[in-house]
């Protein structure tokens, strides 16, 4: 292995979501509140996105030229499963030949199972805070594995349950729209059941399948660091946030505070790689009035750079992260890990100290065996509708015109060559920084 390259087989690729990109998903919660008034910025819909229910070919031959060799990509249940128990071959017929269409260009499809979005059905009986949503959703993960399993060796239960219950339950800025930490605990207590459930039924039919789950991990530093306070409320984010599904699912049991929200078991060890969704970290300043959100007011570093979405660019926390993983003793993927910027100006920054820094981490021992930018095309990104950029391709929503940025090119080099490109003079590691404005950040 020469210096800056990376281990052989190295996945390369992007990840999307169905609801993101596919068009014409009706049958979720999603469009519902779609309709919402204030719910999406410009008062964007889903409707279109990229269209790529019909375009999926013409895309793959796309990365495919870009050198990507797997793609990470989720199945929408409202079309497979549009009431319950009512499975639709049609559906289940275009994942097929979508899947297929990956493995005939050389691709590896990595496949997710749910990506935020339910079925209107599973929505209208209580959602996640349903216990019986648990139950639903294992019967919906078995068939598909039945179905699809023999195309793609890797799949993932659930994305971002944390985000999942963050989003819908605390903010109350996605669907279902609540604000009771009360809900959202529950909602974990079931996501971490339906993972459960899922990666039982599907082991038991098809062991030879890798299953995981993507968790968004993200840093938490205390604002002022000689504070102990402000030591404990980042301390308490990082266990609630990022370590209590990690460590509920390693033991097979839940964790504290998961504990006062509901019951439930699982075997121990139920993921076969950690999937990680890794864009950025925030600093937390311990404030009293900020009860609802375990005493801590997130905030920015003054003078770091910044996504349009006002993401602090943080490579340095991908290695961290990676490094902390360490003790899961278990592969890891990096299923997302990507930055809003609609110049392209600091995307191919974000690119290389980011792909630097899971180097790093790889050197210094991290089991790291793939990484899956976010994303290949400009899509429906949830509440901010079409506003953030996030591809490597900019995807016109009116035109479905496809472009390949700057940075694309970028990517397709370290793709081919399976490591960083020898030009590239690494941006030095990131100093602390200050704290100034609060975070917006979801
Ligand atoms: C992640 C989501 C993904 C996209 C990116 C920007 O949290 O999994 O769907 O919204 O953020």
């Amino acid at each position: 292995m020469i210096a800056g390259q990376f281990p052989e087989k190295f996945l390369w690729g992007t990840a999307t979501a169905a609801h993101q990109v596919e068009g014409g998903n009706r049958g979720n919660d999603w469009w519902a509140w779609e309709q919402g008034p204030g719910h999406i910025k410009n008062a964007d819909t889903s409707d279109r996105a990229c269209e790529q229910y019909g375009r999926y070919a013409s895309d793959f031959d796309l990365l495919r030229s870009l050198n990507q060799n797997a793609h990470r990509l989720s199945v929408e249940w409202s079309r497979i499963e549009p009431a319950p128990g009512e499975f639709s071959r049609t559906a289940l017929g275009h994942y097929r030949d979508v899947l297929q269409a990956l493995r005939d260009r050389g691709m590896e499809p990595m496949v997710t199972l749910h990506h935020f979005t339910n079925p209107t059905w599973i929505a209208q009986a209580g959602g996640w805070d349903a216990p019986q949503t648990s139950e639903y959703f294992a019967r919906f993960a078995a068939r598909v594995t039945d179905e699809l399993g023999t195309l793609a060796p890797r799949w993932i239960t659930i994305n971002e349950p944390t985000v999942i219950a963050y989003q819908g339950y605390v903010r109350g800025d996605w669907p279902p729209g609540t604000r009771n930490l009360g809900a959202a605990a529950r909602v974990l207590v079931n996501l971490l059941r339906a993972h459960w459930m899922a990666y039982e039924r599907i082991k038991a039919r098809h062991p030879e399948l890798q299953i995981g789950l993507a968790h968004h991990l993200r840093v938490f530093d205390p604002a002022r660091r000689f504070m102990p306070q402000d030591r404990a409320v980042a301390a308490a984010f990082n266990r609630v946030f990022n370590e209590t599904m990690l460590k509920s699912l390693r033991l097979g049991q839940l964790v504290f505070p998961l504990t006062l929200a509901g019951r439930a078991r699982g075997p121990r060890q139920s993921q076969d790689f950690i999937g990680l969704n890794y864009y950025t970290r925030e600093l937390v300043k311990f404030n009293h009035r900020y009860h609802a959100e375990l005493f801590g007011e997130r905030m920015l570093p003054a003078a770091a750079p910044r996504s349009d979405l006002n993401w602090e660019l943080y490579p340095e926390g991908l290695y961290r992260t990676l490094r902390s993983l360490e003790r899961e003793k278990l592969p890891i993927l990096v299923t997302e890990n990507g930055i809003a910027d609609h110049q392209d100006a600091m995307r191919r920054e974000y690119l290389l100290s980011h792909v630097a820094a899971m180097l790093r981490a790889i050197a210094a021992g991290s089991p790291v065996r793939g990484y899956f930018h976010w994303t290949c095309f400009d899509n429906f990104e949830w509440a901010e509708g079409y506003s953030a950029k996030f591809g490597l391709i900019a995807c016109d929503p009116v035109t479905q015109e496809r472009r390949p940025r700057p940075s694309a090119q970028l990517y397709a080099q370290i793709c081919r060559l399976n490591a960083l490109p020898a030009s590239v003079v690494l941006p030095p590691a990131a100093q602390p920084v200050e704290p100034a404005g609060p975070s917006d950040l979801r």
